[in-house]
Order: C-alpha cells, then structure tokens, then sequence
C-alpha cells in the first residue's frame, strides 16, 4: 500500500460487530474474561486497548516498522526508550535539538549516572570521536529544532551499528511522509504526535517505532509497567488526524516554500533556515534523504529582544504560540519558549540567539500568511533607516 492509503486504512477495519467504518472510541478500561485466562487479547487498558492498537498499527506502518507504541507525550516516548539505558551507560545526542529532549537528558538522566555527549549535528565524523566503551544510544533529530540542520542518517546508523550502538531518530519535524529513518539503517523512531502526525493542535501524544523484536519488547514492557498511555479519545482524534497526514503535509511544504523565499527577499530579516532552498548548508543531503523539505521555516531579523514583542502582537492571522505541526500558522521565539530550559550560554553557542524566530507553516491561504508576516515585520523608524542606508549602498 502507498503512503496516502495507508494513512487511511492501516491497523483498521469496519468494526466487526457492526461494520462502522471509523475505528470505535473503546472507552473502557477493563474487559471481560470468560473464565481463568479467557479474555480476547485486552485485559486491561494500561497494557491494550483497541483504539490504541489501531493507532499504534498505523504509525508502525507509516514508518514502514514492525511494532508501534503510542504514549501519552512526546516526553512520555522518550522517557519510554531512554528506559533502554541503566546507570553508568552514556548516550551521545545532536547539539540542536528539542529543549525538553535536553532536560530529560540533563536534569533526570543524570541522576541516574546516564552522561550525554553533545556534538554538532551535522558533523558525522564527531559523533565517532564521542563513542565512549559505555555508549548505548545515539540520538539525533532531522530536521533539527530549531535550526532546520540535518543529520545524515545513513552515515550515522553506519557508525553506530560497528560499535553496537542503538540510533534513535526523533522525526517529529519531517513526519514520516517525507522522511522514513528505519529505511535509513535507524533502530528507533520517535514521535511527538502532538505536531504533525495529528496535525490539529487538539491532542498531546507521542509514539515510537522500532523494526527489532526485543527492542519493541523492552520498551512496551516500560509502556505498560511506567504506564504513560494515551487514552481512547486522544488515540482516536490521533488516528483521525492521521488520515490527511499526506495532503497536510504537501501543502504545508508548498507554503513553507514561498514563506522561505518571501523572507530569504524581505530587508528586514537576516537569515533564512529552510532545508528546501539551494542556501541551506545541507539542502543536497535534504534532497537525498528526504522526499520533502517539510513545513518549518526559522529566521533571524534585524533588531532586538524588544521587537520580538512588537512583531509578535501585530499578527492577525499567525499565532503566537508554543508547538508546531498544526493546519494553522504558529510563531514561537524558541529562545524563551521551546529552548528556554537550555542555559543561555549554551543556547547561543548553538546559534539560537534573541532574534531567532520559528514558523510552523499553517495550510491557510499562503496569500494570508505573507501578508501577515509583510505587516508585523515592518520596521520600527529607526531600523527602517538603518535598512534604506543599506539598501542604497547594494544600489
Ligand atoms: C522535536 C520534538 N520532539 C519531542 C517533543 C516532545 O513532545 P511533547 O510535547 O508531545 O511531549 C517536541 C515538542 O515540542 C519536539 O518538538
């Protein structure tokens, strides 16, 4: 089955016992047993529940995996395989990743002796130099957050299977329509499907897909014993989401396209991180490895921290606001909101300084978007003069 068919139909069938089309919302959390060990595969909905596996089947899928976990956060699905590590292991992660993933590494990993190496994340060659006797995982985010730099997975999985390393690809800002790291040699996939997966900023959720065995069997082992499950409802809206997953996400990067060209031509912005444009440092590894250049779009304007506020109140059509991955248009200031547990040394050393802002590009009319953009960016006086002087000296 093709990606789009898929998306509709994997992991469900008409209900049995009466042909509804739509998976049924089982808002249970017990089931009946016909005597000592007589029940029909559901026991209790901690460990299962019908709508969860219909949900956890279409993700699988989706990710051309073998076994799906749905759970109730993306954290919750990290917490899920980082539960592959013990104390004293050490795990090596991108230095450009989701501010969250860097907390759970820093501030719970660390209790238990785990160490996290940080390298910079397109530099292949460094994820080899950290590989210590005790590295059990490698993590790594394509596109990363919030600089939209990728990670050549190929090369890294390479790496990591010759010293018997696990590599966890977080593919929350691809999805899996327009990149599939378990065929680029990944052991684990990690969602947050609060983003695109469900696409309509109604649910908070995460999944994770692996192809080994033992692997999905130790971290459903933590799914059901830690207990972090989403519930019936949420698995449902997910699943619904899900079904428009393939033309969500072409028109996301149809738009996200002409948001990057209009603000790569605007005076007042600085620097343009779209995967998609020939500018972008690893716009040839975009290509090769993914099928698309996805709907985030980050830029850097010219001013200060208090012209975020001033751009920020002035929009109309996007909002401002935390996440990503939605059909409308959130702008979010990844330095005070989404990375705002880094420290800010360590934060801008990554280049995620004040005047960094990240567009999740909606699918409303892309007219509407721009000239959103066109009216909140206008510049103060003093900057607008600062922009004539510059433009007349290009003239
Ligand atoms: C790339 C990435 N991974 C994981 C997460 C965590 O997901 P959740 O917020 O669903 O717990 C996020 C959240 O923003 C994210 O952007």
């Amino acid at each position: 089955m093709k990606f789009s068919t898929k998306a509709i139909h994997a992991g469900q069938e008409p209900d049995p016992s009466t042909g509804a089309i739509m998976t049924p919302i089982f808002q249970t959390s017990t089931y009946a047993q016909n005597g000592l060990g007589g029940h029909k595969g559901y026991e209790y909905s901690r460990s299962g529940n019908p709508t969860r596996t219909a949900l956890e089947d279409c993700i699988a899928a989706l990710e051309n995996g073998q076994y799906g976990m749905a759970f109730a956060s993306g954290l919750a699905a990290e917490q899920g395989i980082l539960s592959l590590l013990k104390t004293g292991d050490h795990m090596i992660a991108c230095d450009d990743l989701y501010g969250g993933s860097y907390r759970i590494f820093e501030r719970i990993l660390s209790r238990y002796q785990i160490e996290t190496s940080y390298v910079p994340a397109a530099n292949v060659q460094d994820y080899e130099k950290a590989i210590r006797p005790n590295t059990k995982l490698i993590w790594l985010e394509t596109p990363t957050n919030p600089l939209l730099r990728l990670v050549d997975i190929r090369a890294i999985a390479e790496i990591a299977h010759r010293h018997n390393i696990l590599l966890v690809v977080d593919n929350t800002f691809s999805s899996p329509y327009f990149q599939l790291p378990l065929e680029l040699g990944a052991d684990i996939v990690l969602h947050s499907t609060t983003k695109y997966i469900n696409g309509h900023s109604d649910v908070v959720g995460g999944a994770v897909v692996v192809k080994d065995q033992s692997v999905y069997e130790a971290i459903k082992f933590y799914q059901n014993a830690a207990g972090g499950i989403p519930g019936p409802f949420d698995s449902w809206l997910t699943l619904r989401g899900i079904k428009t997953l393939a033309v969500r996400m072409k028109q996301h990067q149809e738009n996200a396209f002409a948001v990057a060209r209009f603000l790569s031509d605007h005076p007042r912005v600085e620097k343009v991180y779209y995967p998609g444009l020939p500018s972008h440092p690893d716009h040839e590894l975009a290509k090769r490895q993914m099928s698309g250049f996805g709907g985030m779009v980050s830029f850097t304007f010219k001013g200060s921290l208090e012209d975020v506020d001033q751009i920020v109140r002035r929009l109309k059509v996007i909002t401002f606001a935390e996440s990503l991955g939605g059909i409308e248009s959130l702008l979010c200031h990844p330095a005070s909101m989404t990375h705002g547990s880094i420290p800010r040394e360590i934060r801008e050393a990554r280049g995620v300084d004040d005047t960094l802002l990240r567009l999740s590009v909606g699918i409303e009319d892309v007219e509407d978007i721009l000239n959103d953009l066109d009216q909140a960016l206008a510049t103060r006086p003093e900057i607008d003069q600062d922009i004539q002087e510059q433009q007349l000296v290009h003239k």
